[in-house]
């Protein structure tokens, strides 16, 4: 077992069962325009950031928007994603995400969340843990968006943890490969080719023994 110090999560797909909402309200922007996402457009938008999304799902698209255009396309994408998120509850947690993050609170373990986001805040509202997080790294402060490390670099930052002994949990390429860059640990969850760069990749939370990365108070030698 290898000991880290802090855990640094990531959102959409990780703790929340959003990342079929993002989806979802791309497909209903792609349809109210006429055309269709590209193929394999689910695991390429997954930890994207909204305007590298548009580039993304606009591949499929069968003219030029311009840049007015585009914003336009995002804002109506995030008031489409902002209506289904208003629906959130607790029951939209994760498999295992709950019983992780009180595992890891009760055991004094620093967590921090590290979503490319805009809507992070309002999502662990709307689950009901907003407060297990000792800081949020801000998506809207963010320059570089993930592969690279920039959102993991500013979490550790806020937890004052070195990168080398944190952990990060992401479901997406893209957020595996900011880890990696960060020096951090990567676990990753769900498709192991898709996350093939990630040092671990379990298929759901539930199936994590925090006792693999962390020690439990009662078995500490100081
Ligand atoms: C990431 C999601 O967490 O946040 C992406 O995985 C999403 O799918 C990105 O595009 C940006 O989200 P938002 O809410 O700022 O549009
Ligand atoms: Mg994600």
């Amino acid at each position: 077992m290898t000991d880290y110090t802090a855990a640094i999560f990531d959102l959409d797909g990780v703790i929340a069962d959003t990342a079929r909402l993002h989806f979802a309200a791309w497909i209903q922007l792609a349809s109210e325009e006429g055309f269709q996402l590209p193929p394999n457009a689910d695991n390429r938008l997954k930890g994207v950031d909204r305007m590298a999304s548009l580039a993304i799902v606009l591949e499929g698209a069968a003219r030029r928007y311009t840049t007015d255009e585009q914003a336009r396309l995002a804002d109506r994408k995030n008031r489409l994603y902002q209506t289904l998120i208003h629906q959130l509850t607790p029951a939209d947690l994760l498999p295992g995400a709950e019983t992780l993050l009180n595992t890891l609170a009760a055991w004094g373990i620093p967590l921090a969340l590290a979503s490319a986001s805009k809507n992070a805040k309002a999502v662990v509202e709307g689950l009901g843990i907003a407060g297990r997080f000792h800081t949020i790294a801000d998506a809207a402060l963010v320059r570089h968006p993930k592969p690279d490390p920039e959102i993991f670099l500013m979490a550790a930052r806020g937890l004052g943890v070195t990168p080398a002994r944190c952990i990060g949990v992401e479901d997406a390429a893209a957020g595996v490969t900011a880890l990696k860059r960060a020096g951090m640990y990567a676990l990753g969850v769900g498709d192991p080719i898709v996350l093939r760069e990630a040092d671990r990749v379990v298929p759901s939370l539930a199936a994590l023994d925090p006792a693999d990365y962390f020690t439990a108070p009662a078995n500490r030698s100081n």
